[in-house]
C-alpha cells in the first residue's frame, strides 16, 4: 500500500527519496510525489499519477533529478548559498524531503489526489499512509474557517490542521503535530515539512508502521525498512503516537504522545541489500521461489536437540503447564497466510488431538467468536501489519486468549500486539504474491503443532525425531524441484489459453490447490479456483467444458494433486470423472508413480515425502506453474494489479 520516505542531512534528498520509493513500489500503489525545501521559505512540490518511473521522467525532463543515489557525506556544491534550505536552493539539491507513493482510498488516482499534501499557504507539505477516519468531520470544520482544499484525500485535513496550530503553537513545528495528532482518529504514518524550518522533519504513527534512522549524511524515516536498508542497518521503531524529529545534522529526538523525551532501543535489520535485489533473477516472485530451500532450512533449524529428542520453542510466553491447559487453538490470517493455517490446523488436530479452528481474520471478529482465556489464538501475518489480523488479534487479547503471533518482520505491529512472537526466516519478501513466507509459515507451524503434541502427551520423541529427520531433507528435495522445471513449463504451456483454471485436491493437497490457484489468479488474472475433490461432483464439475472431449484447444485445465497419500486411489477417481467430461488434467504426483501417468500426459512429478510434509515441496511447482503462466500473459509478476504486499486498512 501507500509508502512514506523523508530524509534530511548534508547531501541530495531527491535520489534518496526515489531510491527509497523504488524500493517500496512492491507494496502496490498509483501515484508519486515529492516535496522539497528548496529555500527561500519555500516548498517545491512535484507528484504524479502512474509510477514512480514517470516521475523520475519528469524530473529528468525538468532538470530536477540528481543522478546519484550515493549517500557518501559528500556535501554537494549547493549553489549560492551551500546552507541547506537557504534561497534558491535547486531542486536536485535540496537536502531535506519528503516522499511518497500512495494507494488511493479517499479519491481516484490523480496529480490532485497524490501526496504530499500541503496547506493553503503552500508552506506545509505531509505524506500520510492509512486512513484519517474523522476526516470529514475535520474537513467540514476547517472549511468553516476558510480553508481550501484541493483534494478528496483524508490527508489534506492534516495539513490544514498543523497550519493552525503551527499559528497557535507560535511556529513551533513538533508542537503544531502533536497538537493535530491528538485530533485524528484512525490509522497514520506521517511525514512533514515546513518551509519555515530548514532541515527539520517531524514524523509520526499510529497504527501504521514508520521506522527512523541515522545515514552517514543525515536523518532518514520510512514506512518500510527496504527504503532505508542502503543508509542504515540500525533503526528505531516509533509506538503509536510517538513523534520523532529528525534533524539536518543526523540528530533524532523522540517524544511521547504526552511530549516527554523518550530513548527508544534501536533494532538492527537482520537482512542485507542483496535481499532488497533481484540477484540477476528476472523478477523478484523468481528469486524468492528459488530462496526457498534455504529458507526451510533456516526456519527449522536449532528447533530440535537430538540429544533430548525435543522440540523447543523458548520464546514462547506459555509455560508447559499452560499449555497442557488449552482447551482449543483458533489460528486467524489473512490470504496466503490464512492457508498456511489450514495446513497448520490439520498438523495440530492430528498430532496434538485438540480443536483446532483457521478463521479468516477479517471475518472472525463480526461473528462474535468464542474466545476464553484457556484458547491460544495463531496469528499469522508475513507482514505483521495486516490490519484485519491485527484487529482479530486485540479482539482475542481482550477476550483473555494468549496471543502467538508468527510472522517475518520484526518490529512490524503485530510484535506489539501479540503475546510470543515466533519469527519465520525468510527475510525481506518483496514480490507482492507470498512464496518463501508461505514455505517458511508452513515448516514453522509444522514445528509448532509436534511441540504442542510433545508437551501435551499426545506424541512420543522418537514420532517426533523422525517428522524432524524428514523435514532436514526439504530443503534438498525442494531444491531437486527447483533444478528440472521442464515438466512444470510444459504444463503451464499447456493451460496459456485458458480462462478458467480448477484446482482439485484431498486433504492437505486441497489446501494446498486453494494456495496454487490464488497464486494464479494474482498474478496472472486467470480465473482460478479450488476445490475438495470430493466436492466437484456436488457442483463444480459443471464448470467443465464438454467441447473438451473432442477439441483439446477448449480444454478446461484441472490441476489436481495426485501424490501419494491416504487419499490417492479417491483422488485417482476423481481424475476419471473430470477427464471424462472433457478436463485436462494436469497431475502433481509422487515420483515413480506409473498409475498416474496412464491417466494424464501432464504430470509434474515431486520427489516423495511423507503426506503431512507434502505442502513444503508440492506447492512449489504450482508457485512456478502461477507465475509461468503470468509470464505467458505479460502479466508483472512482481506487482499484480489492484493488490498490496500489505495491506493496512480493513
Ligand atoms: C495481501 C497480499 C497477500 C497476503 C495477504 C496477507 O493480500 O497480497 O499475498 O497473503 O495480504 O498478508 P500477511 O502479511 O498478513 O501475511
Amino acid at each position: 500500500m501507500c509508502g512514506i520516505v523523508a530524509f534530511t542531512g548534508t547531501s541530495p534528498t531527491v535520489p534518496v527519496l526515489l531510491n527509497g520509493l523504488r524500493r517500496l513500489e512492491y507494496r502496490g500503489y498509483d501515484s508519486a510525489g515529492l516535496a522539497l525545501q528548496t529555500g527561500d521559505g519555500s516548498l517545491e512540490i512535484i507528484k504524479r499519477a502512474g509510477k514512480v518511473a514517470e516521475l523520475e521522467q519528469i524530473l529528468e525532463e525538468t532538470g530536477k533529478a540528481h543522478t546519484s543515489a550515493d549517500d557518501s557525506g559528500t556535501k554537494p556544491a549547493l549553489g549560492e548559498k551551500d546552507t541547506p534550505g537557504a534561497a534558491n536552493t535547486p531542486f536536485s539539491q535540496a537536502t531535506t524531503g519528503i516522499g511518497h507513493t500512495r494507494w488511493a482510498t479517499h479519491g481516484v488516482p490523480s496529480e490532485a489526489n497524490a501526496h504530499p499534501q500541503h496547506d493553503c499557504s503552500g508552506s506545509i507539505a505531509v505524506v500520510h499512509n492509512g486512513i484519517i477516519e474523522n476526516y470529514a468531520i475535520l474537513r467540514a470544520e476547517l472549511q468553516g474557517r476558510g480553508h481550501r482544499f484541493v483534494s478528496q484525500t483524508d490527508t489534506e485535513v492534516v495539513a490544514h490542521l498543523i497550519e493552525e496550530e503551527y499559528a497557535a503553537a507560535h511556529e513551533d513545528l513538533v508542537l503544531a503535530v502533536r497538537a493535530t495528532v491528538a485530533r485524528l482518529s484512525g490509522s497514520f504514518a506521517l511525514a512533514v515539512c515546513h518551509a519555515s524550518e530548514p532541515g527539520l522533519l517531524v514524523v509520526t504513527r499510529n497504527d501504521s508502521p514508520l521506522v527512523v534512522g541515522k545515514t552517514k549524511t543525515g536523518a532518514i524515516a520510512a514506512s518500510d525498512t527496504p527504503a532505508l536498508i542502503e543508509y542504515t542497518r540500525e533503526v528505531y521503531y516509533l509506538d503509536d503516537r510517538d513523534l520523532a524529529v529528525l534533524h539536518e545534522n543526523g540528530t533524532l529526538h523522540f517524544f511521547d504522545p504526552a511530549g516527554s523525551a523518550i530513548v527508544p532501543t534501536p533494532v538492527t535489520i537482520e537482512w542485507d541489500l542483496e535481499d532488497a535485489e533481484r540477484g540477476g533473477y528476472p523478477d523478484f516472485m523468481l528469486k524468492e521461489i528459488h530462496e526457498q530451500p534455504r529458507v526451510v532450512k533456516d526456519t527449522i533449524a536449532g528447533r530440535y536437540s537430538a540429544a533430548t529428542g525435543r522440540i523447543s520453542f523458548e520464546e514462547l510466553a506459555l509455560s508447559p503447564r499452560e499449555l497442557k491447559h488449552i482447551e482449543r487453538v483458533i489460528i486467524v490470517a489473512c490470504g496466503t497466510s490464512y492457508h498456511a493455517g489450514l495446513i497448520g490446523r490439520d498438523l495440530m488436530e492430528t498430532w496434538a488431538r485438540l480443536p483446532v479452528e483457521t478463521a479468516v481474520a477479517s471475518e472472525f471478529r463480526y461473528r462474535n467468536p468464542l474466545v476464553t482465556p484457556k484458547t491460544l489464538v495463531i496469528a499469522i501475518s508475513q507482514s505483521g501489519e495486516t490490519a484485519d489480523t491485527l484487529e482479530a488479534v486485540k479482539l482475542a487479547r481482550l477476550a483473555g486468549a494468549h496471543v502467538l503471533a508468527i510472522t517475518n518482520v520484526v518490529g512490524s505491529r503485530i510484535t506489539r500486539e501479540a503475546n510470543t512472537v515466533l519469527y519465520i526466516k525468510a527475510h525481506l519478501e518483496i514480490a507482492v504474491a507470498a512464496t518463501k513466507s508461505f514455505l517458511a509459515q508452513v515448516a514453522l507451524l509444522t514445528l509448532f503443532a509436534l511441540y504442542l503434541a510433545q508437551e501435551r502427551g499426545q506424541l512420543e520423541s522418537g514420532a517426533v525425531g523422525e517428522v524432524y529427520a524428514a523435514m532436514e531433507q526439504l530443503p534438498r528435495q525442494i531444491a531437486g524441484v527447483l533444478e528440472d522445471t521442464a515438466s512444470i513449463i510444459s504444463c503451464a504451456s499447456e493451460c496459456g489459453n485458458a480462462q478458467t483454471a480448477l484446482f482439485i485436491g484431498r486433504g492437505v493437497g486441497a489446501t494446498i490447490c486453494y494456495e496454487g490457484a490464488l497464486k494464479l489468479k494474482e498474478i496472472s488474472y486467470v480465473h482460478a479456483e479450488a476445490f475438495a475433490a470430493g466436492e466437484i461432483k456436488h457442483g463444480p464439475i459443471a464448470l467443465i467444458n464438454p467441447e473438451g472431449l473432442t477439441d483439446p484447444q477448449v480444454q478446461t485445465p484441472v490441476v489436481a494433486m495426485a501424490c501419494k497419500s491416504a487419499t490417492y486411489d479417491k483422488m485417482l477417481s476423481n481424475i476419471e470423472e473430470v477427464l471424462a467430461r472433457g478436463a485436462k488434467v494436469i497431475a502433481v504426483a509422487t515420483a515413480g508413480d506409473t498409475r498416474i501417468a496412464e491417466l494424464t500426459g501432464h504430470v509434474i512429478f515431486i520427489p516423495e515425502v511423507p503426506e503431512c510434509l507434502s505442502p513444503l515441496v508440492a506447492s512449489v511447482p504450482l508457485q512456478l506453474f502461477a507465475r509461468h503462466i503470468a509470464l505467458m500473459h505479460g502479466a508483472n509478476v512482481d506487482q499484480p494489479r489492484n493488490l498490496a504486499k500489505s495491506v493496512t486498512v480493513e
